[in-house]
C-alpha cells in the first residue's frame, strides 16, 4: 500500500475518530478496558506512519466531553492509560522528532494535564509531526468558548463585531496553529462525526472503514492517504474548474 502513495500529494494533516475499543474488546470476551490497552499499539503504529510519511499534523480523538458519562471505572482506567502511556513514549517521541499538543483538556484531572503539560514542554522543540490530542473535547464546546471569547473581545474594543469573518472564528478555536484537515478517519464502521471538529472538516474528505481500531495498522492509514489521493476536491466548484 505504501508504494502507491504519491509523495507529493500528501494531506498535511489527518484528523482520526478511533473508534470500536470496547467492541474489540468484547469480541474477545474481555473487559472494555481491555480494548483500550490494546488500543495504544495502534496509536503507535498510526504516529509512526504519519511522521515516517512526513505528514504535518496527527490530531486523535482519544477522549470526547461525552465520555465523561462512561461508568466511573472505564473513565479512571482510560485516564490512568493516557498518563502511563504519554509518561513511557515521551522518549520515543523526540526520538522521533515528534511535538505533542493537546486541544479540549477542561476538566481534566490535576494529575493528568499535569502529565500533559510535562510531555508537551518536553516535546516542544521537535519539528517533525506534531501529534495533537483531542482530550476531553467536543467540537460545540470549542465553538462555544470561541464565541465567548469572540464576544469579550468586541466588549473590551480588542475588535469590532463588523470585522468578524470565518477566518476570525478559526483563529479563536483551539486548532489555530494548524490547518483544517484534509482527510478524516474513522474506524469500526461508525457513520459519525461525534462532535468531533466540527468547523475544521468543512471540506475534508470523509474515510471511513469496518476495522476496529485497535486492529487498525500502517496499512490501513496507508489505504486511507492513497483513497484520500484518488478523490476530486472541488471546494463547490466544478469538476472542469478544478481540472483546469
Ligand atoms: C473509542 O472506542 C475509543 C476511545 C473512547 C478511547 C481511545 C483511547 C485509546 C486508543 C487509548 C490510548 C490513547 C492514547 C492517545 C495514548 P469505544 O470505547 O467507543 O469502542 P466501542 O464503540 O466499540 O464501544
Amino acid at each position: 500500500m505504501k508504494d502507491k502513495i504519491i509523495k507529493d500529494k500528501l494531506p498535511k494533516h489527518v484528523a482520526v475518530i478511533m473508534d470500536g475499543n470496547g467492541r474489540w474488546a468484547k469480541q474477545k470476551g474481555n473487559m472494555r478496558l481491555f480494548g483500550h490497552q490494546n488500543g495504544v499499539k495502534a496509536v503507535r503504529e498510526v504516529t509512526e506512519a504519519a511522521a515516517e510519511l512526513g505528514i504535518e499534523y496527527l490530531t486523535l480523538y482519544a477522549f470526547s466531553t461525552e465520555n465523561w458519562n462512561r461508568p466511573k471505572a472505564e473513565v479512571e482506567g482510560l485516564m490512568s492509560l493516557l498518563v502511563s502511556t504519554i509518561a513511557s513514549e515521551t522518549k520515543t517521541l523526540n526520538n522521533n522528532n515528534v511535538r505533542l499538543r493537546v486541544i479540549g483538556c477542561h476538566n481534566l484531572p490535576a494529575s493528568v494535564q499535569k502529565k500533559l503539560d510535562e510531555c508537551v514542554a518536553q516535546t516542544a522543540s521537535n519539528t517533525g509531526l506534531t501529534l495533537v490530542l483531542a482530550l476531553s473535547y467536543s467540537s460545540r464546546w470549542e465553538i462555544t468558548e470561541a464565541a465567548r471569547q469572540i464576544a469579550a473581545d468586541v466588549k473590551s474594543g480588542k475588535i469590532t463585531a463588523e470585522s468578524i469573518d470565518e477566518n476570525t472564528v478559526s483563529q479563536y478555536l483551539s486548532t489555530s496553529f494548524m490547518p483544517d484537515p484534509e482527510l478524516l478517519i474513522r474506524t469500526s464502521g461508525e457513520l459519525r462525526i461525534s462532535n468531533f471538529l466540527m468547523w475544521q472538516i468543512a471540506y475534508s474528505e470523509l474515510y471511513f472503514c469496518e476495522t476496529l481500531w485497535p486492529d487498525f495498522r500502517k496499512d490501513d492509514f496507508y489505504r486511507a492517504i492513497v483513497e484520500y489521493q484518488g478523490r476530486e476536491r472541488r471546494f463547490g466548484k466544478t469538476s472542469e474548474q478544478v481540472r483546469n
